[in-house]
């Protein structure tokens, strides 16, 4: 069944809910007010990540989250011109800016930090992780019993620089949780939209297959060191 739906929504377009988040009118953009793209990655259509029919229903996904962040910015602008920053629908968009950005951002850093290159045996971000945990298995250990977790939401490797120490984080729906300040490293997607295509609700089976497809140069990059 669930494999029908999706296989529907790939036929057909995006659900219902996500072209209502994105059917604000649109406004030409003001000078120097930029919209959000939506990137491209190959990587993942190519089916050597995982099959091309659920990295096609995830990107379709994505591109929802690029359209909503977008008309939400542009419904802002709108109310702002209109002097209508008092109302509840600018309050309510307001609050939902996180959930919509974080949405499209963190699909960008999930995308991104897949495509199977390996973490060099001398590396600073393993050597780093080491040095925190012990061993890079024991922080890898500690890494997937947060990708176990029950629930929808995103397990995370952040890196608290002004410290210098690491967090493996839960990202609660895609805006709670997310420790401020913090550079997002590694980034593994726990909505069931994730997996249940391949893998049905074995989440282990998923969690391994990501792991096995991590593109660890990307992750190396993004701590920068
Ligand atoms: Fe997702």
């Amino acid at each position: 069944m669930l494999k029908l739906i999706l296989a529907a929504v790939l036929a057909f377009g995006a659900p219902a809910a996500l072209k209502a988040q994105a059917s604000f009118k649109m406004l030409a953009p003001a000078q120097g007010y930029a919209l959000y793209n939506a990137r491209e990655y190959p990587v993942m259509l190519s089916g050597a990540v995982f099959s091309f029919g659920m990295s096609s229903v995830h990107l379709k996904l994505y591109q929802g989250y690029v359209k909503s962040t977008n008309a939400l910015l542009q419904r802002l602008k709108e109310l702002e011109g209109e002097n209508k920053t008092a109302s509840p629908e600018y309050a309510e968009l307001k609050r939902r800016f996180g959930w919509e950005f974080n949405g499209m951002r963190l699909h960008e850093l999930y995308f991104s930090n897949l495509g199977a290159a390996p973490l060099p045996a001398g590396s600073s971000l393993r050597a780093a992780l080491t040095a925190q945990y012990g061993t890079f298995e024991a922080w890898e250990a500690s890494f997937q019993a947060l990708a176990q977790l029950r629930g929808i939401g995103w397990a995370a490797l952040v890196y608290d620089a002004p410290a210098g120490r690491f967090h493996n984080v839960w990202i609660n729906e895609h805006d709670g949780g997310v420790p401020a300040g913090t550079t997002v490293l590694l980034v593994l997607d726990l909505f069931e939209h994730a997996y249940m295509y391949d893998f049905q609700t074995d989440k282990l089976r998923y969690a391994r297959a990501f792991w096995a497809a991590v593109n660890w140069a990307e992750v190396q990059k993004r701590f920068g060191k």
